[in-house]
């Protein structure tokens, strides 16, 4: 599946979501069933929501981002969608317009580790207030497996990440566990992705 190239100057284009839009996608697309209603978090330059919304025709979806710039990225990208919403997790209202709710998918790629623990802590309050019973919060990014080797490539994007802010960096998968659990969720699926990434599917605790 090829998206047309947005023309538009407002246009973000970032390589790495252009790499694993698609795994991303197969992954979704496998654990997700015909239709239902999706809210992306921090949907950045809006690449993976197009991606995401050409190839599973029977979901609704909402971007989202606090960025100005993301959402007219996001725009350029998607000009089908809805506009995005300027969602900020940290805030306790999301704001969400009640003919989406409840959500039978909130995904999230690459926020966790660019934005301060308080950001991963909101995620998953915010994903346990608005998800349908059976919903589902993906979690795409580069984690620390405690027990299992980092690999180079991510440790040296903790040390980035850190050095240009220091509440920023790769987190561990025990401490987000803790998280999802506090908030009533829990780890069902682990799914590895390309370049040490990881998909993480939570559910409510049964
Ligand atoms: C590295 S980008 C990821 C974009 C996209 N999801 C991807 O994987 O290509 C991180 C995004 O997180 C957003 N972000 C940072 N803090 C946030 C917060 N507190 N709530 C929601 N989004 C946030 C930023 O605006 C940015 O667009």
């Amino acid at each position: 599946m090829v998206s047309p190239l947005p023309d538009s100057p407002s246009a973000l284009h970032s390589p790495a979501a252009e790499r694993n839009k698609q795994p991303i996608f197969e992954a979704l697309q496998a654990l997700l069933p015909p239709s239902g209603r999706a809210l992306e978090i921090a949907s950045g330059s809006g690449q993976h929501i197009a991606h995401f919304a050409a190839g599973l025709p029977g979901w609704l979806w909402l971007a989202s981002d606090p960025s100005p710039e993301a959402r007219a990225s996001i725009a350029a990208w998607w000009p089908q969608g809805p506009a995005a919403l300027a969602l900020d997790v940290q805030n306790t209202d999301w704001d969400l317009p009640a003919e989406h709710l409840p959500l039978d998918l909130i995904h999230c790629a690459n926020m966790l580790h660019i934005s301060p623990w308080a950001s991963s802590a909101a995620l998953f309050q915010g994903a346990s207030r608005y998800l349908a019973e059976t919903g589902l919060l993906t979690v795409y990014g580069p984690f620390v497996v405690p027990g299992e080797p980092t690999a180079p490539s991510n440790l040296a994007f903790d040390a980035d990440l850190r050095s240009r802010n220091p509440a920023w960096g790769l987190r561990s998968l025990d401490e987000v566990q803790a998280c999802a659990h506090d908030a009533g969720l829990q780890l069902r699926q682990r799914l590895k992705q390309p370049a040490n990434n990881l998909l993480l599917v939570f559910a409510r605790q049964a």
